[in-house]
């Protein structure tokens, strides 16, 4: 799905967010970049999704070389944006239509899917995320955890074979937690190759099987399965994911 080779990214030239990272994600695969804030998860995922470019170091996508001359061929561009979905930190980044039925018809109007195919998946996905009663609410006036199920929806009807998560379940309440838990687990047993960005060390071992643990120096200190990364206490600590409690 993704080869990074070297990948390197800095802020105006200034600030240091990845420092020659390299990978590679298989399709199916259910991935999480680990790291403390500030690390270069959040930046890692808008370099995979195309939204910016690195500063250095080769990506590609599907097999093709993902750069921002790539993307100006509009053919690819189409077909990377239809089978690639991110779902931001924060909802209000990416909700912005008038009503929520409109929000999650925006990415099947890019695809230029049949009415009727639109309706359909519309429905399916108001039904899947549970928000078919907010179907005709404004995004903006809708609480966090449901502008968050609103975006995740308007990613999902896209019917993406990869999706992006930054930071998932921060800011939703335990039983949202759970239900999305559930879902992101579902979408890898279907098959979908899912990245999450995270430092919540609890929901790991059940949302992915391996994880790529981001150093706070943007690079890649540890990669492997997510069972091993987690009894890796010496790296965690090493990489501030993890501290030692003084004794009371
Ligand atoms: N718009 C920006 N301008 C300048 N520096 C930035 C910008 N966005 C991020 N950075 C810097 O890049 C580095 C990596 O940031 P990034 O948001 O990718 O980290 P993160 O691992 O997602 O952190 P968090 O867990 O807090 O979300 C940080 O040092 C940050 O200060
Ligand atoms: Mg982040």
């Amino acid at each position: 799905m993704f080869a990074a080779r070297d990948l390197s990214y800095s802020y105006l030239d200034r600030f240091p967010a990845l420092d020659r990272v390299s990978f590679d994600i298989h399709p199916g695969e259910q991935v999480a970049l680990l790291g403390a804030n500030g690390s270069g998860k959040s930046t890692l995922l808008k370099i995979l999704a195309g939204l910016i470019f690195p500063s250095s170091g080769a990506l590609s996508a599907f097999g093709q070389p993902l750069t921002e001359e790539s993307l100006a061929d509009e053919q690819f561009s189409a077909d990377f944006r239809s089978r690639v979905g991110i779902v931001f930190q924060n909802p209000d980044t990416q909700v912005f239509s008038a009503t929520v039925r409109e929000e999650v018809a925006f990415g099947c109007l890019q695809l230029r899917l049949p009415q009727e195919v639109t309706e359909q998946r519309i429905a399916d996905i108001l039904t899947l995320l549970d928000i078919g009663d907010l179907a005709d609410r404004a995004p903006f006036q809708l609480s966090g955890g449901q502008k968050k199920k609103v975006a995740l929806a308007s990613v999902l009807v896209m019917n993406p074979d990869v999706i992006l998560f930054d930071e998932p379940t921060a800011a939703l309440d335990p039983r949202t937690q759970h239900w999305l838990i559930d879902l992101i687990a579902q979408l890898g047993a279907s098959g979908k190759t899912v990245v999450i960005a995270t430092h919540d060390l609890h929901t790991l071992a059940d949302l992915t099987t391996r994880a790529i643990v981001f150093a706070e120096d943007h690079t890649v200190r540890s990669d492997g399965p997510t069972s091993e990364i987690l009894r890796d206490h010496a790296t965690l600590h090493d990489v501030n994911l993890v501290h030692d409690h003084a004794p009371r």
